[in-house]
């Protein structure tokens, strides 16, 4: 497995810095498949993205501009767009992407000298990895901000450092994972089916969802042929699930109520909860059947997220749209 170097997009000629997607990750299934000694779950899951996605900018901070590099620290993030509200202190040691930003400059022994805008548009703490995308996206910017030529074993491991979901959002296309994400397999080639995305704006805490789940381990069959179409897709889903939706459901009703909802829609062929949740999705057959659930549901439930967009296998190429 190789992580692509990072690439960002070529900047927009008004605008100095590099401008990177940071899409959902969507777990088209999770089995949860045993436990490590420290708690941990190894899991076998298959992740794709989906079209949907904050967007991270990366600059010089302002002192460094035209003047070539100065010295020490010079890290400042600033968070905009229609969630920024929901990331609460935002200049705390604890968030992710200021964490990633130290961590990268130590590893590769430059001084964290960069200025990080956030632009959020995916729900936080809702089982589609933002807080994960945002990490990876800003390790790949600052990389290439700072000239580094750290391997591929270095980024994945710091990437995993930082969370479960940073290696697969590095990665930035269709894996099989194993482990707790640090196993990444490239995916088979899956199409881009029309999807509806839906959070109820509840928060589901991934800890509790984790430790709420019981019962034996599940073993998912492995995925045969690539799926060539949103029905041979669903096929091969439907025989696998995600076994962290029983727990997150009873911790949240509302996970239950999406998951109702979806499955109701006219054209959905598979219905399911994303990582711990609270984040559902539906796969449909056409675009015409998504978007008119898209609009049926963002009018019954005005105050939720609601999203149509496609399954991506390949996230790199939303830098171009980020
Ligand atoms: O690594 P991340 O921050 O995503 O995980 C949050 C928490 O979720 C962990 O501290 C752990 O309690 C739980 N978790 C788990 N097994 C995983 C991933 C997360 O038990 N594979």
């Amino acid at each position: 497995m190789t992580v692509p170097s990072p690439s960002p997009s070529p900047s927009r000629a008004s605008d100095p810095a590099l401008r990177l997607a940071a899409p959902a990750k969507v777990n088209l299934f999770l089995h949860v498949v045993g436990r490590r000694p420290d708690g941990y779950h190894l899991l076998d899951s298959l992740v794709a993205f989906a079209g949907v996605f904050d967007t991270v900018l990366v600059a010089p901070p302002p002192e460094d501009e035209g003047s070539g590099e100065g010295e020490g620290e010079a890290l400042s993030l600033t968070v905009e767009g229609p969630n920024a509200g929901a990331l609460a202190d935002l200049s705390g040691d604890d968030n992710l992407i200021l964490r990633a930003a130290r961590a990268l400059a130590e590893a590769g022994g430059v001084a964290p000298r960069a200025r990080v805008t956030l632009v959020k548009r995916l729900p936080v703490a809702g089982g589609i990895g933002g807080g994960s995308a945002d990490a990876a996206a800003a390790l790949r910017g600052l990389y290439r901000l700072w000239g580094l030529t750290l391997g591929d074993g270095p980024m994945l491991d710091l990437a995993l450092s930082l969370g479960a979901d940073v290696p697969v959002c590095l990665f930035g296309r269709a894996a099989h994972m194993t482990g707790i994400g640090e196993g990444l397999t490239p995916a088979p080639s899956l199409p881009a089916v029309p999807m509806v995305l839906i959070n109820p704006g509840v928060p589901v805490s991934t800890p509790a969802v984790f430790r709420d789940r019981s019962g034996p381990f599940s073993h998912p069959a492995p995925l045969r042929d690539a799926p060539i179409n949103a029905i041979a897709l669903a096929n091969e889903l439907i025989l696998r699930r995600n076994d962290l939706e029983r727990p997150a459901r009873g911790l949240a009703d509302a996970v239950g109520d999406a998951l109702a909802l979806l499955t109701d829609q006219p054209g959905a062929l598979l219905t399911r909860m994303s990582g711990s949740g609270a984040t559902c999705f539906a796969l449909f057959g056409t675009e015409a059947e998504a978007e008119q659930a898209r609009a049926y549901l963002a009018a019954l439930r005005p105050a939720w997220w609601v999203e149509r967009t496609v399954l991506v296998s390949d996230a790199r190429a939303l830098d171009a749209q980020a």
